[in-house]
């Protein structure tokens, strides 16, 4: 996580630098800070708090006239979120000033080290050790200085770096954390995402794992490991600048809820053509997908739900066996996979260390690997031997919707064609499955135009809650996980997901008279079976929120305490709309509470950390 950024130009630094900042919020608000090149030296100002703290802070001293500099926001990991802790980071001499996105490894030894050749350290965090390698190592050659620097750092970076000598020039490197660059007629800018630059143009330079770029007013001069020049093309941003804006919504998140029936549409009109899947870029061929005998699906949060959701549909329609599993925990596991096992990873960022992490064990384990991913020619995106893009558009809120709504249906338009492919279905389902596809995006529309009302009512009954259960079968269970995780991540109130049949296990004994449980029964194959777990815990006092299909609905108004009816959905669409309605559940519960419905504590969006 944090976010950085570089602006090189004819014109006063930062208001460039705070604009990218606020779009990169989203990547980490503990602190924030900049640094500016000037002819006297190197100027640093940074706070604790979200950007907000800093810019009024920036707005009540004398406007610096820089035209070149840095800036941060903060997702504290090694460090409290103290100001402090905050970068930028000074060498002791104030001659380098460094913003870092990324983890240090070898950081403690680095420091001891430090620290015995006399460097005075300022802070808790490991990007300190960057700016007293570069101290230690400079005799005058900026580009020397952080060759050596980078050679001794193990871990992640993106770097950005200024030199006291070298007035209106930023240095930026990255080994693991993204970096991207653009030449605009502004000015040159460096950030970790485009999202922050899609204002200023619609193209940019990907730095790859390893490069270093040097950037001043005039221009941007690229570099390999081994900081030999190299020509670097520029490629086209595929998003455009409205889909960055709040469109008028007052939060992100309400906003991309809304843009769900759009994802949809646009991923069908994407994946099937004449009635088919079809997947014109994937790099295995159709033996290749005939001949997998095992699918892992791996993911981080959301990520992992898509694709618990996706062990249960494709070994349903498909009978491959199927796993899935969390990205922090596969990587440490001995986990045997072969040439005929292929690990799906799935992420929207395409830079979740622990994702990237086990896709690169599963490569090396010998396993093919298919990325399923958001954000294009992102880590596992380039990492993957083959990429489907879930083209669901930037996503700015921390808590995933769109995203992850797009991840559920590519992954179900995969396993309709390995189905295929495999004579498990015929063309008569696919036909039906895929019209029930085709058929969604208005579903959608329908329910996001009568859900919202009904979400908030349920919400201001509930939001006072002091724990939440939520349970289901299979898919129903992954929406369960999935609706757990956003009620909490962004309301902040306890919740737990359990397989519908687990509960009598144990956690029933938890269930008392008011104990809020939000039943998901959509899947009407499982509905009868789901409902004779809602008896157990309504016999016991619960009150019960139930979510199933309109043609279940009579049969659970007896048992429930306030039902809501979703389109029915079959074995896979069930878990689809449901995510939907806890989506909006979420917010609405977020709201009444007051909540930073977009900036939820603690976390952050892209999380490039283990
Ligand atoms: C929850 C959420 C996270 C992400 C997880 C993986 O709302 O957004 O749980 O799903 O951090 O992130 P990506 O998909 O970027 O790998």
């Amino acid at each position: 996580m944090c976010g950085i950024v570089g602006f090189a130009g004819k014109e006063r630094a930062v208001p460039y630098l705070l604009n990218c900042l606020t779009r990169l919020e989203y990547r980490g608000y503990d602190s924030a800070g900049i640094a500016l090149s000037g002819q006297r030296g190197i100027e640093v100002t940074k706070r604790k708090g979200k950007l907000s703290v800093l810019t009024s802070e920036l707005m009540s001293k004398k406007q610096s006239q820089s035209q070149c500099g840095i800036g941060h926001t903060r997702w504290a990991t090694h460090g409290a979120p103290e100001e402090k802790n905050a970068h930028p980071h000074l060498s002791s001499n104030g001659y380098f000033a460094v913003v870092h996105n990324g983890i240090i490894e070898n950081y403690e030894a680095l420091k001891r080290e430090l620290i015995s050749q006399g460097c005075k350290f300022s802070s808790d965090t490991d990007t300190e050790v960057i700016a007293h390698l570069l101290e230690k190592s400079y005799c005058g050659d900026f580009l020397s200085a952080a060759k050596y620097t980078l050679s001794r750092l193990e871990g992640s970076y993106a770097v950005a770096v200024l030199c006291k000598d070298y007035p209106g020039k930023i240095f930026c490197s990255r080994w693991g954390s993204p970096i991207v660059i653009a030449k605009t007629d502004k000015g040159n800018f460096i950030s970790s995402d485009v999202t922050s630059l899609m204002e200023y143009t619609d193209e940019v330079v990907k730095l790859g794992g390893g490069e270093s770029a040097l950037v001043d007013s005039e221009g941007i001069e690229f570099f390999d490991k081994d900081m030999k020049s190299i020509e670097r093309s520029p490629e086209k941003i595929q998003w455009s600048v409205e889909d960055v804006g709040k469109k008028g919504y007052e939060h992100f998140m309400l906003k991309e809820i809304f843009e769900q029936k759009d994802t949809v549409s646009g991923l069908v009109g994407e994946y099937v053509r004449g009635g088919e899947t079809s997947f014109p870029d994937i790099k295995f061929s159709d033996k290749e997908l005939f001949e997998f005998e095992r699918l892992i699906f791996i993911g981080c949060g959301s990520a992992y739900h898509a694709g618990l959701a996706a062990k249960y549909f494709t070994r349903g329609i498909t009978g491959i066996p199927c796993e899935a599993e969390t990205a922090s925990e596969w990587r440490y596991g001995s986990v045997p996979v072969n040439e005929k096992c292929l690990c799906v990873f799935i992420s929207q960022s395409g830079e979740t260390a622990d994702t990237l992490a086990a896709l690169r064990k599963a490569r090396d384990g010998g396993a093919r690997t298919l990325g399923v991913v958001n954000v294009v020619s992102s880590s596992v995106a380039d990492e993957s031997e083959s990429v489907l893009y879930t083209r669901a558009g930037p996503e700015i809120a921390v808590a995933t919707t769109k995203a992850y709504t797009a991840q559920l249906v590519t992954l179900y338009l995969f396993a309709l064609r390995l189905a295929k492919l495999r004579g498990r279905i015929s063309s008569a389902q696919q036909e039906r499955l895929i019209g029930e596809l085709l058929r969604a995006p208005d579903k959608i529309g329908g329910l996001l135009k009568t859900l919202p009302e009904k979400m908030k009512a349920l919400s201001r009954e509930y939001y006072t809650s002091e724990q939440m259960y939520f349970i289901g079968r299979n898919t129903d269970c992954a929406a369960a996980m999935e609706g757990a995780l956003k009620l909490k991540e962004i309301s902040y109130i306890p919740c737990q997901a359990y397989a519908a049949g687990e509960l009598k296990h144990g956690t029933i004994s938890l269930i008392e008279k008011g104990t809020p449980v939000v039943a998901l029964m959509g899947n009407s194959a499982l509905f009868a079976k789901t409902l004779s777990n809602v008896k157990e815990v309504k016999s016991r006092g619960a009150r019960v929120i139930a979510l199933c299909s309109e043609e279940n609905y009579g049969k659970s108004t007896d048992f429930c305490d306030s039902l809501i009816p979703l389109p029915e959905g079959g074995e896979f669409m069930s878990c689809l709309f449901e995510g939907i309605a806890l989506q909006l559940f979420a917010y609405y519960t977020a709201r009444h509470l007051g909540c930073d419905i977009d900036k939820p504590r603690n976390l952050a969006k892209s999380v490039t950390v283990e």
